[in-house]
C-alpha cells in the first residue's frame, strides 16, 4: 500500500518536474524571441515536499531519516578480554591444489607477518598466508593465545598436506602495537626467528560504541593509538626493513568499511575516522614506497561474523537484523571470506595494485 501510493508520488513528480532552462535553451528562446514561463507549484506539490523532507518541518514524517540515523541510546558492551571467546583454525581450505589456479597467488619461501594474528580476522588471514606456504609471525598482546594458535595452524596444515616436503614455520610474538618500542622489539625478534619479512598484514584493532559528545578522551587516544599508530608503526617499521635489505615486498592494512560510510544504528566515530585514516594511510604509503617496490594495500571488510561479534549479537539479536537488513548480500561475512582477498593483494598476482581499497563487504557500501 505504501508501496503503491510512493512509486505514484514519485511518477507524478519525474513527469511533472519543471526544470530550470539551461542557459542553451534560454539563448535558443531569447533568439526565437519565445519567453517560457514555468507553471507555479501547486499548493498540493508544496505540502508533499515539506512532507518528505525533514529540512523545514523535522518530524513531519514518521519515517524520516529511520534507517540512516546513529542512535545515541545505543552501546554495545564488549565482552571483557578474559571472556572472550578463543577463535579456531578454519578446516578444509587448504590441503593439496586439486585444482589449478595461478601460480603467482603463491606465497611459498616468503614470511609474513599479521598484527592481532591471534584472534578473529587476523587468524584466518594468518591462515590463509600459511595455507599459500607462507611463514607466519603472529603478534599480538595475547602471546599465549597467539601461541596455541600457532601450533595449531602448523598442526592444520600438517593434517591437511599428509607428506608435504616442507611445513611453513609460525611464531607469536607479544606487542602492544600503539608503542614504537614495543613493536621494534617484536621485528627484531621475528627477524631473528624467521630471518627476513616480506609481507605485512595490519589487523590488530577494536571498535567501541559511545554517542560522540559523551566519548571519554583518554579511550579515544586509545582506541586511535591502537587502530591508527598501530598500523602506521608496524607498515613504517617492515618498510625499513624491507629497504634495507633491498627486496620488494607488500603490506595490507585491514580497514573496514566503516571508512567510507558510517555505521548505523550504534554511534562510533572516532573508530570511522580511525578506519578512514588507514585506508588513507595505504594510499599515501603507497605512493611514497613504491620506488622501492613496496605494495600498500587496503582491505575494508563489512560486518563480519568472527567469534567476538557472534558473542555480541547473541546479546543483541535486533542489532544483527539492523545490520543485515543493509547488506545487499543479506548476510554477514564469515571471516574466510577475507582468505582470498588478503592472498591476492599480498602475492605477485597484484603485482600491479597498489594504494587499492579491496572491500568486502557484501554490498553494503555501494547502496
Ligand atoms: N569483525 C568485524 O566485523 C570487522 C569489520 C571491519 C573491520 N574489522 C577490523 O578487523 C580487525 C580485526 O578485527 P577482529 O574482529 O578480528 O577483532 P578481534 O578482537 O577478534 O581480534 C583483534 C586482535 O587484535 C589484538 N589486539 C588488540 N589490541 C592490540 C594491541 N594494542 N596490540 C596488539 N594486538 C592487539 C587482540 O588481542 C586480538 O587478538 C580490526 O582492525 C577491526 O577493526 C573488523
Amino acid at each position: 500500500m505504501i508501496k503503491t501510493s510512493l512509486l505514484r508520488q514519485v511518477s507524478r513528480a519525474s513527469t511533472t518536474a519543471v526544470r530550470p532552462p539551461t542557459s542553451a535553451l534560454l539563448t535558443r528562446q531569447a533568439t526565437r524571441g519565445i519567453r517560457i514561463t514555468p507553471p507555479a507549484r501547486s499548493e498540493e506539490d508544496k505540502d508533499k515536499h515539506d512532507e518528505y523532507s525533514t529540512a523545514g518541518k523535522p518530524g513531519a514524517f514518521e519515517h524520516e531519516g529511520q534507517f540512516s540515523r546513529t542512535d545515541k541510546r545505543i552501546r554495545v558492551e564488549y565482552p571483557e578480554e578474559e571472556n572472550l571467546p578463543s577463535s579456531a583454525p578454519v578446516q578444509g581450505r587448504g590441503g593439496f591444489h586439486f585444482r589449478r589456479t595461478l601460480s603467482s597467488f603463491s606465497l611459498e619461501g616468503r614470511s609474513a607477518i599479521v598484527t592481532g594474528g591471534a584472534r578473529g580476522l587476523g587468524l584466518v588471514m594468518s591462515q590463509a598466508c600459511v595455507v599459500s606456504g607462507s611463514d607466519v609471525a603472529i603478534v599480538d598482546l595475547n602471546k599465549e593465545e597467539g601461541e596455541k594458535q600457532a601450533k595449531l595452524l602448523e598442526e592444520t596444515f600438517r593434517k591437511e598436506n599428509p607428506g608435504a616436503t616442507r611445513v611453513p614455520k609460525v611464531t607469536a610474538h607479544y606487542c602492544d602495537v600503539s608503542k614504537p618500542e614495543s613493536v621494534n622489539q617484536a621485528l627484531a625478534e621475528i627477524i631473528e626467528a624467521h630471518g627476513k619479512v616480506d609481507h605485512l598484514v595490519t589487523s590488530a584493532g577494536f571498535t567501541e560504541n559511545f554517542d560522540a559528545i559523551e566519548y571519554p578522551h583518554d579511550r579515544i587516544q586509545k582506541l586511535w593509538g591502537v587502530n591508527v599508530d598501530g598500523t602506521y608503526l608496524w607498515a613504517c617499521a617492515v618498510a625499513k626493513h624491507l629497504m634495507e635489505r633491498k627486496a620488494a615486498g607488500s603490506v595490507v592494512m585491514i580497514g573496514s568499511m566503516s571508512g567510507a560510510i558510517v555505521n548505523v544504528p550504534q554511534p562510533q566515530a572516532p573508530y570511522n575516522a580511525a578506519k578512514a585514516a588507514v585506508r588513507h594511510l595505504a594510499s599515501s604509503l603507497a605512493v611514497e614506497w613504491a620506488h622501492a617496490g613496496i605494495r600498500v594495500n587496503c582491505i575494508s571488510p563489512g560486518y563480519m561474523l568472527t567469534a567476538l561479534t557472534k558473542k555480541i549479537l547473541d546479546d543483541n539479536p535486533e542489532l544483527a537484523q539492523k545490520w543485515t537488513s543493509l547488506i545487499p548480500q543479506g548476510k554477514m561475512g564469515r571471516p574466510e571470506d577475507l582468505m582470498g582477498a588478503v592472498t591476492f593483494l599480498l602475492s605477485d598476482a597484484a603485482g600491479y595494485v597498489t594504494g587499492a581499497d579491496l572491500r568486502v563487504d557484501g554490498g553494503y557500501t555501494v547502496t
